[in-house]
């Protein structure tokens, strides 16, 4: 959460660069930002309340700082406002931080003991108050200052600090939070994340665990937690600006959706050798375990619920799907014949990176579905498949979610390549045929956008929609349930179509929206019964089937048709109406759907 950006250098105003870099980092939080530049070789902090944007209209432009440091935040401690706001300040030490100091209530009241005095209720605070005793009491000797400051303090943080004493180095500090260091002739970077230095450079180090760096304009020195200098190897991002611009898009949102086509000619460029009909990188054989357990959150659980169904279905092996921050809290069934598989777009999730870690300790094997290369979930477990999918920016993710969705059908396809049963299932020998023929299926359905837009207009205007399927449409049922809630802020639900019955078919009223979605045959005529049982109370039945599915009769009132394609690939295509109608029942109530309320892009808190 919160987004870190810090510049110094010999060409450009470190104000505008750190402004800039917020920009693209706001989907990491957008309650209160900050800045502090050196004007003058004098330290100046200007913070406000809201959007980037509110920082931008009060930060003067005609300075010609060329070392600054700057904050976008999503409140964990404390409301968002002013005082709440990094950088904060003490003594001669300023500092912007992400992540949470756990045990910062203990060093608050020993700061207090010993006279300092707290504005805010942040744990940021806290942290800036250490850094400045610890410094005073070092005789002010900056590295034994962060080597203490590192053993004093529990949790998370990755940090960028300024010490008074010299304007002319920037301090980078890393536990547990990612941070990177970008770098280009006489210009050196700190971020929370490459897209925020993505304009000025894709050249960029990545500091582990433990690490922190002094950085000048034409210097990079990083040290161990010892103090001990480490060569660092220099990154190069595989990317540009333009991959992170909104194009011609209204939103990121609506952009990502339209790149999925294209994601998913990268995964195949990435993992099928189409000559050969086989896998080209390295696709780990999964038949030796007994049993995998997915770890996620959110619409990584989703997509892992799609995983599921598809590697028991196909791959015969059994698979649990746990919310990784309720798996961190009960008791455990794994062991070395386990796999557990942890899925996230941004590497970063606490909760899916602690399961992890407990996963490891536990002596399984554990396989990353991750996104953001070199995130620290990738660097947690013993093997790393990545999703192709590029920056995602809006909040709710889209691109990454099928990427991930993709990859799971990899990975039971694989299995399922390898067993005895081959011969009997088709859908396993035709697979890689109709999964060249996906993007193409899938600009179709983006083709129709129109119609979802009509779809949207038909139900903005409700405070419920449900959400019906069986199997894996449920699966489905439950990612466009989320999308819709967490853009529109409608209430919405996904219900397993045969439970209604047993109580939430009490909310059906007169017109009440339910997306009935209706994709296998063998279970198509159970699902459509419990459709029917929604139109006769009244409801506003959406039936979202495929072509190859001729079930007609009076109990729709609109019907969204997408094409048939193998099934271990289907849930591909159905979640892309979906995605677009709660898009266009965002838009329609005025949402700001690349940044809704209270949510931001990277949960890195527990
Ligand atoms: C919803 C959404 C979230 C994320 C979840 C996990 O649109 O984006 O539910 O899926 O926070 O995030 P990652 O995948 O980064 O671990």
């Amino acid at each position: 959460m919160c987004g870190i950006v810090g510049y110094i250098g010999k060409n450009k105003k470190a104000k505008d660069v750190v402004i800039k870099g917020l920009e693209r980092l706001e989907y990491r939080g957008y309650d209160s930002a900050g800045i502090a530049f050196v004007d003058n070789n004098k330290l100046i902090i200007q913070k406000e309340k809201g959007r980037i944007s509110n920082l931008k209209n009060v930060v003067d432009f005609n300075n010609k700082a060329n070392v600054a440091i700057g904050h976008t935040r999503w409140a964990t401690h404390g409301i968002p406002n002013k005082d709440n706001a990094h950088p904060h300040r003490c003594g001669k030490i300023t500092i912007v931080h992400n992540g949470i100091i756990e045990n910062y209530m203990e060093l608050k009241k020993e700061l207090e003991n010993v006279g300092y005095v707290f504005k805010s209720e942040t744990d940021t605070e806290v942290a800036c108050a250490l850094l400045d005793y610890l410094y005073k009491k070092n005789n002010e000797n900056i590295k034994n200052t962060i080597k203490q400051f590192q053993k004093l303090t529990k949790g998370a943080y990755a940090l960028g600090m300024l010490c008074d004493d010299d304007l002319n180095s920037l301090y980078a500090i890393k536990k547990n939070s990612p941070l990177i260091i970008g770098t280009n002739n006489n210009e050196n970077y700190i971020a929370s994340d490459v897209p925020a230095i993505l304009d000025f450079t894709n050249k960029y180090i990545v500091l582990d665990d433990g690490e922190f760096a002094k950085i000048t304009s034409d210097s990079i020195n990083v040290y161990n937690k010892n103090g001990n200098m480490v060569n660092k190897e220099i990154k190069t991002f595989d990317g540009s600006a333009e991959d992170i611009n909104k194009n011609r898009y209204d939103h990121y949102m609506l952009k990502e959706i339209h790149e999925q086509p294209e994601v998913t000619k990268k995964m195949i460029d990435a993992y099928i050798d189409n000559e050969n009909n086989s896998f080209i990188s390295d696709m780990p054989d999964l038949s030796k375990y007994k049993n995998i357990t997915i770890v996620a959150c959110g619409s990584a659980m989703h997509a892992g619920l799609i995983g599921k169904s598809l590697i028991e279905e196909y791959g015969n092996i059994q698979v649990n799907v746990e919310t990784a921050s309720e798996f961190r809290y009960k008791k455990l069934f794994i062991d070395k014949d386990t796999l557990v598989i942890a899925i996230s777009q941004s590497g970063e999730t606490a909760d899916t990176l602690e399961a992890v870690k407990i996963a490891n300790d536990s002596g399984c094997d554990t396989l990353g579905i991750i996104n953001v290369n070199g995130s620290s979930i990738a660097r947690n477990t013993s093997k790393v498949l990545y999703t192709k999918a590029g920056p995602e920016i809006a909040v709710a993710t889209t691109k990454a979610y099928s990427a991930q969705v993709t990859l799971l059908s990899f990975i039971a396809y694989n299995l399922a390549k390898n067993s005895k049963d081959i011969n009997e299932i088709k859908e396993i020998q035709k697979f890689l045929t109709d999964l060249n023929k996906l993007p193409i299926l899938m600009q179709k359905i983006l083709d129709n956008e129109e119609e979802y837009r009509q779809i949207a207009g038909s139900i903005y205007n409700n405070n419920d929609i449900f959400f019906i399927g069986r199997g894996i449409d449920y699966a489905l049922c439950m990612e466009g349930s989320l999308k819709l809630k967490e853009i529109s802020y409608i209430h919405s639900e996904a219900y397993p179509a045969g439970e209604l019955k047993h109580g939430t078919i009490s909310l059906i009223e007169n017109g009440t929206p339910v997306i009935g979605i209706v994709t296998d045959k063998k279970i198509a005529d159970k699902t459509i019964s419990n459709i029917k049982e929604v139109k006769s109370r009244g409801a506003n039945v959406i039936y979202v089937t495929t072509d190859n599915l001729v079930k007609d009769g009076d109990f729709y009132d609109t019907k969204v048709t997408i094409p048939k394609t193998n099934t271990l690939l289907q849930p591909l295509l159905t979640i892309i109406p979906l995605q677009l109608i709660a898009y266009h029942v965002a838009k329609l109530n005025n949402c700001d759907i690349d940044k809704p309320k209270n949510l931001a892009k990277s949960v890195t808190v527990e």
